[in-house]
């Protein structure tokens, strides 16, 4: 019970990494607020969540709409006074080359991938400098690390989200406010089954042989957010049966 009482917010927690994430800090103790675009799989999701007993808002909005993120911190604000851990999770992928794709396919990722945590990162840091700090962990990918070929924009947004894990670590060093990333190999979601659809041979491109299940993502995530990672800041964790490793 790492997270009891501590107030967790999850972008794109519905499905996927972030629903396995939300559920795992949920059952350590956490106030957990999932903020989605898809209304129908969070409301869902928060009914199945509150059955088995966690504490599971669903809170709907896109993590790129500052609109919503800041209605999303202030209801936050209110409603416990402080934030203990962001998991920047929320991103997309659309195939792309970077010879032929559209400047509005490019701002699409760049908006959910880039925008989206850059909003809530920012929002997060306000909130938890002034309440005794707290952990962000933002979602990169292998694609963080290396070029996977037809994914231009996405592998873009993915280094990029490792630049601003490190440039956060930095400026908030001193605030009490650890900022992390990890890098997933391929998942399986409903992005991971997408790709798998795409190309079955890569479970087999994993030297383990396999994708990763979401939980082995998720338990990842607490990691980082807990006082276990204490002296853990500015680092992008792969989590990818040693793709990267060949
Ligand atoms: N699945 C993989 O193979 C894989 C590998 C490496 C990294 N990742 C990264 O992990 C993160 C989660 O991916 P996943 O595999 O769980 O995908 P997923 O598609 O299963 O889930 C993503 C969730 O984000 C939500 N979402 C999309 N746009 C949003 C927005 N603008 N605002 C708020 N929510 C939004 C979706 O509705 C969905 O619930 C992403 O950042 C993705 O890039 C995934």
């Amino acid at each position: 019970m790492r997270f009891t009482d501590k107030v967790v917010i999850v972008t794109g927690g519905a499905s996927g990494i972030g629903a396995a994430a939300a559920e795992l800090f949920a059952r350590e103790g956490a106030h957990v607020t999932v903020l989605d675009v898809d209304a129908r799989t969070g409301e869902h999701f928060e009914t199945h969540q509150r059955m088995l007993g966690h504490d599971i808002t669903f809170f709907e909005g896109s993590a790129a709409d500052q609109t919503s993120v800041k209605s999303l911190y202030d209801t936050i604000e209110r409603k416990h006074g402080h934030l203990d851990v962001l998991f920047n999770n929320a991103g997309i992928a659309l195939d792309s080359y970077g010879e032929s794709t559209t400047l509005a396919d490019w701002r699409t990722v760049m908006d959910v991938n880039l925008d989206g945590a850059f909003l809530n990162a920012q929002h997060a840091v306000q909130t938890m400098r002034h309440t005794g700090g707290g952990a962000i962990v933002n979602t990169s990918s292998i694609c963080g690390h290396i070029a996977t070929t037809g994914a231009f924009s996405y592998n873009v947004s993915k280094h990029a989200i490792i630049g601003m894990t490190r440039s956060l670590a930095l400026e908030h060093a001193q605030d009490g406010i650890r900022v992390n990333a990890v890098c997933p190999g391929f998942v399986n979601t409903s992005m991971g089954k997408a790709d798998l659809a795409d190309d079955p041979t890569i479970p087999q491109r994993h030297p383990m042989g396999r994708i990763a299940e979401p939980k082995e993502i998720a338990r990842a995530v607490l990691f980082l957010a807990s006082t276990d990672a204490s002296f853990i800041t500015g680092t992008s964790l792969l989590i990818d049966g040693g793709y990267t490793a060949q």
